[in-house]
C-alpha cells in the first residue's frame, strides 16, 4: 500500500550548480527586495481593512510586505459560501479534484524561486531549507492526487448472492486548516490539499508571522482550478482560529502547533452538544530524544546531532532536543560536537554560506535567550550571535536527568545526559513517560539495541543511525503520538482517509 508506481518526489534545486545558484542569489536580492501585499480572500475576492506589516526575521525593523488579516464578518462569509460549495465539490469526480493538486504542483514548481525567496525573507528559512520547503510542498501535492485516485474509487465487498455491497469515501465538509509558521508552505499546502482531494471545501488559516507565501500558495490552487468558492483564505491571530472551531460549519479540523492549542481546539469542537462529532488531526510537540551507545561511529552520530538539533535553528517539531550519550563516549562526542557547532556560521539566511538563520520572532527569541541565560551555570557550549536580527546561539546544556527537561524549546538549544550500559530499557521508558511521542533517534551499531528501541520506543518517526529531521513525502510519513498528536501520517498512505467519510451501501437485489 501507498507505493504508487509511476510516481517521483520533486528534484528541487542543485545549488552546487553555478548558474541556478546565481539566478538563486538574485532572485533573493530582486524579489526579496520588493514589497509583498497579502490579503484574506472569500471567495476569491480580497477584503477590506487595515494593512498590517509583515517583518523579516533576519531583520524585523525591515518589512517584506502587508497582510490585510480577515475579520469576524469575513470568516462567517468564508464559511457560508464554503457550506454552499460542499455538497458540489464533493461531488467533483476525484479525478478532477486530483488533476488540480497536480497542476498546482506544476505552477508551485514554475514559481519555485519566487516561494523561497519568501521562505527566506518571511521565515528566515536557509536558502537549504527552502530548497527543500518547495520540493516537500509540490511532493505533497503529487503524493495526494495518486493518493487519491486509488483510495476514492468505490470497492465493491463481499456478500450473499443477491446483495450487493458497497464501500465509498466522500468529503465530510468545510475543514478548517490551521497551519504553523515552521513550514509556511510545505504544511499549508499539504493541509489544504489533503483535505480538498478528498472533497471538502477548506478555509485555511496560515500562521501570524508567515502569510504572504501561503497567500501566494492560494492564489496559484485557484489558477490550478480549484474553485475560489471552494478554498478560502484566512490569515489572522487566534481569533480568527477561535472563530473556526467555535464554528457548527467546520466538520473538520487539520491543527499543527502546540499541543496546548490542540487541546483548546479538542474543547471547542466538543463544546457544543448540537454539534456534530468531527476529527480532528492535530500534529503537535515533542521532547525528541536521540540515544546513542558506545558502539556508534563518532564522526557520523556529531554530524547527525548538528543537522538534527541545530539546523532550521532547531525550529522543526522533529528536531533534537535532548542527547543521550553512553557515559563511555560521552566525553568524546562532546568534544567533538563542540567542534562541529563553532564551524557552523550563523548569519542572514539569504547568504548561501549560513547554516543557522535566526528565530521566527520576538517574543520567541526573548523566551529562548531567558532560557539559555537562566541554564547558564550549566552551559557546556555555546556561539557568539550576529547582534542585529533575532538570533539564538547554538547552545548545548548539560542536564542530569532525561526528567530535567522541562519543556519543548523550539530553537538550537541541546541538552545533553548520560546513561550506563545496561539501563538501555529504562531509558526508553523515561523518555516514553514525557508522554510525547513524536521523533526519536539511535546511533548504535548493535542490531538487538535497534530491535530493542524498535519494539519499546513510542514515538511516530525512529530514526536509527541517521539525522531525525527532514521526513521525505511518501517515504517517512511523518506524525506523533501521545502529547504530539492525533496520530495521522502526513506524507502517508492513510492520511487522506482521516479527512474522509467512509460511506456503505448495500442493495438486495
Ligand atoms: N516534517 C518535518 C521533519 O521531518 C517536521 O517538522 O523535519
Amino acid at each position: 500500500a501507498g507505493l504508487f508506481p509511476g510516481r517521483i518526489n520533486s528534484q528541487g534545486l542543485d545549488l552546487n550548480d553555478q548558474t541556478t545558484l546565481d539566478a538563486t542569489l538574485s532572485a533573493i536580492a530582486e524579489i526579496g527586495a520588493k514589497p509583498h501585499a497579502a490579503t484574506a480572500l472569500v471567495s476569491g475576492q480580497a477584503v477590506s481593512g487595515t494593512a498590517r506589516a509583515v517583518v523579516r526575521p533576519a531583520d524585523p525593523s525591515q518589512p517584506i510586505g502587508t497582510v490585510i488579516e480577515a475579520s469576524s464578518d469575513d470568516v462567517a462569509r468564508a464559511l457560508i459560501a464554503a457550506d454552499a460549495a460542499a455538497d458540489r465539490w464533493a461531488a467533483t469526480p476525484v479525478e478532477e479534484r486530483a488533476a488540480c493538486l497536480e497542476r498546482l504542483a506544476d505552477l508551485l514548481e514554475a514559481h519555485r524561486l519566487e516561494l523561497m525567496v519568501l521562505c527566506v525573507h518571511e521565515a528566515g528559512k536557509t536558502i537549504g531549507d527552502a530548497v527543500a520547503e518547495i520540493r516537500e510542498a509540490v511532493d505533497f501535492c503529487r503524493y495526494y492526487a495518486v493518493n487519491a485516485r486509488e483510495q476514492f474509487r468505490p470497492v465493491s465487498l463481499p456478500g450473499p448472492t443477491g446483495e450487493l455491497n458497497e464501500l465509498r469515501l466522500t468529503g465530510r465538509g468545510t475543514f478548517a486548516c490551521i497551519s504553523p509558521w515552521n513550514f509556511p508552505l510545505a504544511i499549508f499546502i499539504g493541509q489544504v490539499t489533503a483535505a480538498l482531494v478528498a472533497g471538502n471545501p477548506v478555509v485555511a488559516k496560515p500562521a501570524p508571522q508567515t502569510p504572504l507565501i501561503a497567500f501566494r500558495a492560494v492564489q496559484l490552487a485557484h489558477e490550478a482550478g480549484i474553485p475560489a468558492d471552494v478554498l478560502h483564505f484566512l490569515p489572522g491571530g487566534p481569533d480568527v482560529g477561535a472563530a473556526l472551531t467555535a464554528s457548527a460549519a467546520v466538520h473538520g479540523v487539520a491543527f499543527t502547533g502546540s499541543t496546548g492549542t490542540a487541546r483548546a481546539i479538542a474543547r471547542s469542537l466538543l463544546s457544543d452538544d448540537s454539534r456534530p462529532l468531527v476529527p480532528l488531526i492535530a500534529e503537535t510537540g515533542g521532547l525528541n530524544a536521540m540515544i546513542v551507545d558506545s558502539t556508534a561511529l563518532p564522526e557520523q552520530v556529531v554530524g547527525d546531532v548538528v543537522t538534527s538539533a541545530f539546523r532550521s535553528a532547531g525550529q522543526r517539531c522533529s528536531a533534537l532536543r535532548l542527547l543521550i550519550v553512553q557515559e563511555d563516549v560521552a566525553d568524546r562526542i562532546i568534544h567533538m560536537l563542540k567542534g562541529a557547532m563553532d564551524a557552523l556560521v550563523l548569519g542572514d539566511p539569504a547568504d548561501i554560506r549560513t547554516d543557522v538563520g535566526p528565530v521566527i520572532d520576538a517574543s520567541a527569541h526573548n523566551k529562548l535567550l531567558a532560557y539559555r541565560q537562566s541554564m547558564k551555570a550549566q552551559w557546556i557550549h555555546t556561539l557568539e550571535a550576529p547582534h542585529t536580527g533575532l538570533f539564538v546561539p547554538p547552545t548545548l546544556i548539560r542536564l542530569n536527568a532525561i526528567e530535567d527537561l522541562s519543556q519543548e524549546w523550539f530553537g538550537p538549544i541541546l541538552h545533553v545526559v548520560s546513561w550506563k550500559a545496561g539501563e538501555l530499557d529504562s531509558v526508553v521508558a523515561r523518555i516514553n513517560a514525557r508522554g510525547y511521542g513524536l521523533t526519536m533517534g539511535l546511533h548504535s551499531r548493535v542490531a538487538e539495541t535497534a530491535e530493542r528501541v524498535k519494539s519499546l520506543a513510542k514515538v511516530g518517526n525512529l530514526y536509527v543511525n541517521r539525522s531525525m529531521i527532514g521526513a521525505v513525502v511518501g517515504s517517512q510519513p511523518f506524525g506523533g503520538e501521545g502529547l504530539s498528536g492525533t496520530g495521522p501520517k502526513a506524507g502517508g498512505p492513510h492520511y487522506l482517509l482521516r479527512f474522509a467519510s467512509e460511506r456503505t451501501v448495500s442493495v438486495d437485489t
